[in-house]
């Protein structure tokens, strides 16, 4: 009992910079009495469990608070890891920028070490890996570049449309709607789209298009979830929460689902060689021959999540702003007309008010306030 409530108060997975105990020690030859490891100051740690009870169930506010008493750079205990907590603009360009190279390695979860997921993943491997900059460099070259963009930007706007006719049959029928369920199926779409061509997700559920949903969905849930075994790596052997049989579970599934659609594509590409029929390019055509199946659960996990809950946030704070919601509409009709004009991506340049409510919406409800988990070096 005690355990799923610690587990419930602690936050695990965006936690900051942790400083691991016996990589301070070996690395530094930091000496094991306590007194002579000099960490910034913080609050009192209780025993075994340290200060995981100050951060209550919203931790990025309590820490903000905790560092009005203990500054800008704070050391907390959370079971049995130390943990420094920087707050500051002035830090976190210390930390994120001038020394990257040693903060930007990465505590890893217990749930994300399922098939050793952790040891092909950009999200997860260290900097200083080969493996990591061939990873970053794809992603720079084959996913994010301005010529990949454009040429799967017809598949991200079909996306849109499938949107917008569901919201406009729903709201004829009166009918009320889960935006947050709504915007998750567009952005899974729009992903999906852009690296298979293809819709994984859909408005109207049936078992099987549920399925894929359930697996991000999962993916995301049980890597944010607070696990006690991240706090006390004791556990580490009996899974108390069940948290990685069931990340192991989604994982399978995912792998097994991208196998399938990549085969799939080697067939059918084989056989368009044959043929003139001409497809626009995906990200699975441009990188087919490098490594993208690891990958892919990163982008997918990564990506869907904080997309559309900016999304959320944004129509949440324009309904509670009336007159902010008239003005984007205006904007949006001074460009687009009231017609059916088809968005294009580089319109976004002449829209500034709308990108002003995208990043307000950021300042004020950012999706990853805490980051993904990092760890120093030394
Ligand atoms: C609203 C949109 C988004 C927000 C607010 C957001 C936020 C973040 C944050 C805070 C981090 C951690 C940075 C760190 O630990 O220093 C991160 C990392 C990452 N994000 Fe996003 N993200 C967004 C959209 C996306 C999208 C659309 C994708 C891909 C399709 C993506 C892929 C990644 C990846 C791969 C990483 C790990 C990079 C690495 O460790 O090398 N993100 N994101
Ligand atoms: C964590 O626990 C292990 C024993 O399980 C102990 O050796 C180690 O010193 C602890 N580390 C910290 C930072 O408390
Ligand atoms: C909308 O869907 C989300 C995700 O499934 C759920 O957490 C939330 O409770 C739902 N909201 C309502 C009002 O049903």
């Amino acid at each position: 009992m005690i355990m799923e409530n610690l587990a419930i108060l602690v936050i695990l997975s965006f936690v900051f910079i942790s400083i691991i105990h016996h990589i301070l020690k070996s690395k530094l030859g930091i000496k094991t009495h306590k007194s002579s490891t000099k960490f910034p100051p913080g609050p009192k740690p209780l025993p075994i469990i340290g200060n995981i009870l100050e951060l209550g169930n919203q931790p990025h506010k309590a820490l903000a608070k905790l560092s009005q008493t203990y500054g800008p750079i704070m050391t907390l205990k959370l079971g049995n890891i130390t943990t420094v907590v920087i707050s500051s603009p002035m830090l976190a360009k210390q930390v994120l920028q001038i020394h990257d190279q040693i903060c930007s390695h990465r505590t890893i979860p217990d749930t994300v070490k399922v098939l050793n997921h952790h040891l092909y993943s950009m999200g997860w491997l260290p900097p200083s890996s080969p493996q990591w900059r061939i990873l970053r460099r794809v992603c720079a070259t084959k996913v994010f570049s301005p010529q990949q963009l454009d040429s799967t930007q017809v598949l991200r706007q079909k996306t849109l449309r499938e949107l917008m006719d569901f919201m406009k049959e729903k709201s004829e029928k009166g009918e009320v709607l889960n935006l947050s369920e709504i915007y998750f199926t567009t952005i899974l779409n729009s992903v999906s789209n852009t690296f298979f061509s293809i819709n994984l997700a859909h408005y109207e559920d049936s078992c099987k298009s549920q399925e894929f949903k359930d697996i991000i969905w999962g993916i995301g849930e049980e890597s944010s979830k607070p696990n006690v075994v991240d706090f006390f790596p004791i556990f580490g052997l009996l899974d108390p929460q069940g948290a990685r049989a069931r990340m192991s579970k989604h994982t399978e599934k995912l792998i097994a689902f991208v196998d399938g659609l990549m085969e799939e594509r080697l067939k059918s590409r084989a056989l368009e060689k044959e043929t003139t029929n001409k497809r626009c390019k995906d990200v699975l055509d441009s990188i087919l021959d490098v490594m993208l199946e690891d990958n892919s659960q990163i982008l997918f996990a990564a990506g869907v999540d904080s997309t559309s809950i900016t999304i959320v946030w944004a129509m949440s704070e324009l309904l509670r702003n009336p007159e902010k919601l008239e003005k984007t509409r205006e904007e949006l009709q001074c460009v687009y007309g009231k017609g059916e004009q088809v968005l294009e991506e580089s319109h976004v340049s002449k829209l500034p008010y709308l990108r002003a409510v995208v990043k307000e919406t950021w300042r004020m409800h950012p999706p990853g306030p805490l980051l993904i988990p990092h760890k120093t070096l030394r």
